[in-house]
């Protein structure tokens, strides 16, 4: 098959997607594909509308590739592309959005304070949650921009922070647990949930250089949760990628609480996770017998269906 692989990027995670990109051309070359990359980027955009593909394979992460804009570019040109359309690519890269509809959906979210920057007034702000709060901005991944405040003072630093990234940032309660992340695969209608991944990561939080510096975390398969909070995670995590009307593939992020008594909550679902070696997807892809290139070889018929 012709595929095109458009990685790089112009987020903030462009580094991850060269990393992405690169993994993928190289299994879709080991199984047979002629493929062609396009590190894309508004320059390159006249040989995305030229291209003369069967299937476009997007290893983009963060705005512009993960929230529907390349989608919608590919959809008026009539090429497919491998995963999630635009409707779902862009609720689920809104972070504040996608939580309504988990919500609606009777999955527990994080209580949010959602600030706007056009309206934002130092003076006047109170913060309305109990420390420590998360900031982050609204459209990105990776956990760029990402401030763990645990008094005003760094909570204010992490606002500005955050503002840079984004008009629209999201104060969260901070939810002490165990971070855990659930792939999820399959044909519209009949997802499924992969083994559930418990991420320990070196550093006291997930951060940037945790997920992708090598040795940074660990990914323990399956999580060590109860069979409550598995089953809750992997219904839930369904539940989430059908709401947001994602396809074909996502990772769906959770952090569960030491204390059993209290249910799981969903941060986010990622259209496009991270595909470099240090990535959960294809871990958990592993786990039930798809190695890398057989995973990105069933993304991509899946995605042709
Ligand atoms: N946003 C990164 C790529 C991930 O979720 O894996
Ligand atoms: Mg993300």
């Amino acid at each position: 098959m012709k595929v095109a692989v458009l990685y790089g990027g112009i987020s903030a995670e462009r580094e991850v997607s060269l990393s992405s990109g690169k993994g993928i051309m190289e299994a879709l070359k080991n199984k047979g594909h002629e493929v062609t990359g396009i590190d894309f980027h508004p320059d390159r955009l006249h040989d995305v509308i030229e291209l003369d593909v069967d299937i476009v394979y997007i290893a983009l992460h963060g705005r512009f590739g993960e929230d529907g804009k390349v989608q919608a570019l590919l959809d008026l040109l009539g090429i497919p592309y491998v995963g999630s359309g635009v409707q779902g690519s862009a609720l689920a890269l809104d972070k504040a959005k996608s939580k309504m509809f988990f919500e609606k959906e009777g999955t527990r979210v994080a209580k949010e304070q959602i600030l706007m920057k056009h309206s934002f007034n130092e003076e006047a702000f109170t913060a309305e949650l109990d420390f420590p709060i998360v900031v982050k901005p609204n459209l990105e991944g990776s956990t760029i921009g990402l401030t763990i405040a645990e008094d005003e003072s760094t909570l204010m630093a992490g606002i500005k922070q955050a503002f840079e990234f984004d008009e629209t940032i999201m104060l969260e309660e901070f939810i002490s647990g165990i971070e855990v992340t659930v792939a999820v695969l399959g044909e519209k209608g009949e997802e499924k949930a992969l083994p559930v991944i418990e991420i320990v990561p070196k550093n006291k939080y997930y951060d940037y250089e945790a997920k992708y510096a090598a040795g940074g975390s660990e990914h323990i398969i399956p999580a060590r949760l109860s069979a409550e909070q598995t089953s809750y995670v992997q219904k839930h995590a369904v539940r989430a990628h059908q709401t947001l009307g994602c396809e074909v593939y996502s990772r769906v992020d959770f952090i569960v609480p030491k204390d059993e008594t209290q249910l799981p909550v969903i941060l986010e679902v990622n259209t496009l996770p991270g595909m470099t070696p240090t990535s959960l997807f294809p871990d958990a892809c592993k786990e039930v017998d798809l190695p890398y290139e057989e995973m990105v070889e069933t993304l991509l018929q899946l995605s042709l269906k």
